[in-house]
Parts: structure tokens; C-alpha cells; sequence
């Protein structure tokens, strides 16, 4: 592109920024080389300034008020209806009516991996990353089911390419070519505090990744909805990227989700107990007789410190992002992209930029801007009924997210280890414990193998496992 031209690009869209109030963004222009000008030139045409001056004047903005939540109804394994419900779920994946669902775009600041959070070392003994965790539960699926099961991995732009390397460095980790599809979610500028969008560098826009929400978008965009649709796909097994314990296609609640009169299979979500009332998760509740989920940060400390007459927590189905989103309802939501309307979460961040009338680039020490990110579950109150099943903590939930402590790869690969010591146990394995009623052994069951107690009947198993030993199954 030649220096005239985006040189005059720049300047077409200088009455269009002013009018934003956004004409700071080409101010230092005049600094650059003409590639340098037409990268900029780029990014300033891609933003949806409406859009954020919507945002920053606080409309589309979520609201925690609305109205008093209630807890929800839940269903779970002890349902009436479970037998029928899990041969309904079978019969989908029998039929390949199911594709799996990754979002990994995050950047697991708080874990502090230097990569894709889905490449950290997440098991107990081999040490296999989450992605081929999860790609080993795909073939276990087709194996007992018989038809294939398509995965979409969302990336972001920060982390796409060294994702898909991993893939193909792991030979897709025995998945069939063509299996795994990646999109890449979009992102937001962050702004300042007066909402002027920020610079990362003279000749770019600093952004952010527009939350999980931005994966229903990603979906639509990137054309998987079209491909799930040719592929005869009719729901959508969606699984955050950090949790090893997740049951990625299960069909008692597939079952609950398509086939249940509480559910118009549109969008489901699962749930734990909350450990405490202090534990980082969202809870689902009731709203305006909507079924939803209010994130741990905006729910005020009297509630979620409530507790019921039989002394249990009020608010307590802890939302652990796995749900089933039917690709009919991905697909209305997000027909019209003015209309695709999750609303923005806004955070308050500490955001490294340019000061905005020097050009000197600023490490803050204080929060100095605002991120807006759409989440997932704000899908569900859109549903036209969307129904929450009760899964075990011990089964289904260890997720890694800090370095150490509560929900640490620690913490997790203890829960592993007690997971498939139960299982063990229940056919008949005696398992060392210690004092704490934690297995006293490294235990690691291969999804291959078995994805439940049930599954290891008839296979070849030890007598017992003794304190400090190391088991793979
Ligand atoms: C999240 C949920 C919380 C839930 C908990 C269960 C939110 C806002 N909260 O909390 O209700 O109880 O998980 O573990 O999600 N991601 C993207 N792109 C983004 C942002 C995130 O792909 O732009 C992905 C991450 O890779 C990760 C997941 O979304 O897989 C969760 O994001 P994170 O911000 O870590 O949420 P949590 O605070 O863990």
C-alpha cells in the first residue's frame, strides 16, 4: 500500500472519530511508516464505535438488579425420569447429533502458564494437558457409541497459533482430520475511565478478548454453525477449558437438556453444591421467572450467605460452565449481529497503553481501564426454559485456575485421584487413604478404560493400592 493511501485512509476516518470523541487514536500517526499507518488504519475501520459508545454511556451494559433472585428448580440423577432421559441422551450420540465445545480463548493470568491454558500438564500421573484429556474422552465417546464427534476449539487472537501448533505437534491426539475445528473469538478495545479507547502502541488499538460470551458469535462467524447444521449437528457440549474432571458428552443430561418438559432445549446448564459461601463461582437463580446465572462478584455477601430452613446455602447450585446449547437456538441468537445481544460485563483493569497526550507508553499501578466482555450464561435467560441438573463435585468438578490453593493443579489432581479412587472402591479395590479421607495414592483412570465406576466392571483391576503409590488404569 503505497504512503498516500494510508495516509488518506487515516485521514477518512478522522471525521468519524471525532464525532466518537475517539480522534485521539490517530494522533501519533504522523510517527509511522506506511505499513505501520495501514495496520492502524485497519484496526480503527474494524471497531464498532457505536457499539461502544453505547457501552461507555451505560447502555447493553448487564445489570445486577433485576430484580430479587430466587434459587432454581434443579433436576438430577435421582430423577424419576433419569432412566428414559439418559437413553434419549445415548440415542444422540448414537446418531452423531452432538459436537463438543471448547473455549480456551482465556489467558490464565492467575495460573501463570507460559502458554494455552488447554497444553498445562493436568493429570495425575502421565501428566497428559488438558486438551488430550479431553480429546481422550472424545474417542472413548466414539468408541461406545459409534459416530463421530466433531470438536470446535475457540482460541483467541493471542493464543490461536500456538494452540493449533499443539494440535499438530500432537497429531490431533488420534482425533480424525477434519475432527477439530478452531474459530477465534473477537475482541473489544479497552477504554480509559472517559471511555477514549486505548492505545497499545502508536500503530495499535489495545484490546481485549470479548469474554466467553463472544463464542456464540465466534460460532456464527467463523461458519461452524452452518457446517454443524450440514453435518446433521443438533447440540453443542460446551466445556470451559480448565477443568479435568469434565464429563464433555454425557448423556443423562444431553437427555434432560433435548427430551424433559422442564427444558425447552435451547440452553442447560449444570451445577455443584457451593463448597462454601465464599467459593468463586457463579450461581444459577430465578429472575423475572427467567433462569440465569448471577457471577460471584456481583451477588451481595447477605445472599450468598443465606441459608435455608434445613441450614443449607440459599443460593448454593454452584455454576460449573458446562452446558448444552441446542445450534437452532445459537443460531436465532445471533442472526442479527446488531441484536446478538448478550450484554457487556464492564471490568475495571489495569490496562499498559499509551497516555493518551504524550504517546509515552505507561505501566499503570492503579486500574486505568475498562474491559467489556460478554459471558455465556447470560444465553439463558433467553432460553425459553433452560433447566439446571445437579452433578457431583467428586465427579465432575476440580478445575485449575490458580497457582496454588483452592482450585490449583494441587488441588485438582488430588480430586482426580479421589474421583477414580471411589471408583476403585466401589468395585471392590481397597485404596489407602490418609487422615483426611484423601486417597493416599496417585491414581490415574484412562477415559479409554472407564468413565465411571460402572465401566471398570470386567476389567482387569489391583487388589489394592497401597499409601504413596503411582496407578495408571
Ligand atoms: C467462570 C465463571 C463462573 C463459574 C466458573 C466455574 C465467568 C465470568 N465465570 O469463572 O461463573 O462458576 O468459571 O469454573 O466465566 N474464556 C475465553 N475467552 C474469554 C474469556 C474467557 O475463552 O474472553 C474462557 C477461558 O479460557 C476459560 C473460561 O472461559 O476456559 C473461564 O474464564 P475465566 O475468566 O477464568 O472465569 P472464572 O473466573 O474461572
Amino acid at each position: 500500500m503505497s504512503q498516500l493511501h494510508a495516509a488518506d485512509r487515516l485521514a477518512s476516518l478522522s471525521p468519524r472519530l471525532e464525532a466518537a470523541g475517539q480522534e485521539h487514536l490517530i494522533r501519533f500517526a504522523e510517527r509511522l511508516d506506511p505499513a505501520a499507518r495501514a495496520r492502524l488504519a485497519e484496526q480503527v475501520e474494524s471497531i464498532d464505535l457505536e457499539l461502544l459508545l453505547r457501552l461507555t454511556s451505560g447502555r447493553g451494559l448487564a445489570h445486577a438488579d433485576a430484580g430479587e433472585p430466587s434459587p432454581p428448580e434443579t433436576v438430577d440423577a435421582a430423577d424419576p425420569a433419569a432412566l428414559d432421559r439418559r437413553r434419549e441422551g445415548e440415542r444422540l450420540l448414537r446418531h452423531g447429533k452432538v459436537a463438543a465445545f471448547t473455549v480456551a480463548g482465556g489467558q490464565g493470568t492467575r495460573l501463570g502458564w507460559n502458554g494455552p491454558k488447554g497444553t498445562f500438564p493436568a493429570t495425575v500421573v502421565t501428566g497428559r494437558p488438558l486438551f488430550r484429556v479431553f480429546a481422550e474422552q472424545i474417542l472413548a465417546t466414539q468408541d461406545r457409541f459409534g459416530a463421530e464427534v466433531p470438536w470446535y476449539v475457540m482460541t483467541s487472537p493471542a493464543n490461536d497459533a500456538e494452540t493449533q501448533a499443539f494440535f499438530r505437534d500432537n497429531n490431533r491426539f488420534g482425533l480424525a482430520p477434519g475432527q477439530v475445528c478452531f474459530l477465534v473469538q473477537g475482541t473489544m478495545p479497552s477504554v480509559d475511565l472517559e471511555g477514549r479507547i486505548l492505545l497499545e502502541a502508536p500503530d495499535r488499538v489495545a484490546l481485549n478478548p470479548d469474554g466467553h460470551g463472544g463464542s456464540l458469535r465466534a460460532l456464527r462467524e467463523s461458519g461452524a454453525i452452518e457446517e454443524m447444521k450440514a453435518r446433521g449437528i443438533e447440540q453443542i457440549s460446551y466445556f470451559q477449558v480448565d477443568n479435568p474432571l469434565v464429563r464433555i458428552l454425557d448423556p443423562l443430561f444431553l437427555g434432560f437438556h433435548a427430551a424433559d418438559e422442564r427444558s425447552s432445549g435451547e440452553m442447560s446448564g449444570k451445577m455443584v453444591p457451593k463448597r462454601n459461601a465464599a467459593e468463586k463461582v457463579g450461581v444459577f437463580c430465578r429472575r423475572g421467572g427467567r433462569t440465569g446465572v448471577v457471577e460471584y462478584s456481583d451477588l451481595p455477601k447477605s445472599l450468598a450467605e443465606a441459608r435455608d430452613a434445613d441450614g443449607r446455602l440459599r443460593f448454593r447450585a454452584g455454576n460449573i460452565a458446562v452446558h448444552l446449547l441446542s445450534v437452532e437456538f445459537v443460531d436465532r441468537l445471533t442472526a442479527d449481529p446488531l441484536t446478538s445481544g448478550l450484554p457487556y460485563h464492564r471490568a475495571v483493569k489495569k490496562v499498559p497503553c499509551l497516555d493518551l497526550a504524550t504517546g509515552q507508553r505507561i505501566e499503570p499501578s492503579e486500574p486505568n481501564g475498562v474491559k467489556f466482555e460478554t459471558f455465556v450464561f447470560d444465553a439463558m435467560p433467553i432460553a425459553r426454559k433452560a433447566l439446571v441438573m445437579e452433578t457431583s463435585r467428586l465427579e465432575e468438578f476440580a478445575p485449575i485456575k490458580n497457582a496454588s490453593g483452592e482450585d490449583s493443579p494441587a488441588s485438582s489432581r488430588q480430586a482426580q485421584s479421589d474421583r477414580h479412587a471411589s471408583w476403585l472402591e466401589a468395585r471392590g479395590v481397597r485404596v489407602a487413604r490418609d487422615a483426611d479421607g484423601h486417597a493416599a495414592a496417585r491414581i490415574e483412570i484412562q477415559p479409554r478404560t472407564a468413565m465411571s465406576a460402572g465401566e471398570l466392571a470386567g476389567k482387569a483391576l489391583p487388589d489394592r493400592i497401597d499409601p504413596g503409590s503411582e496407578v495408571v488404569i
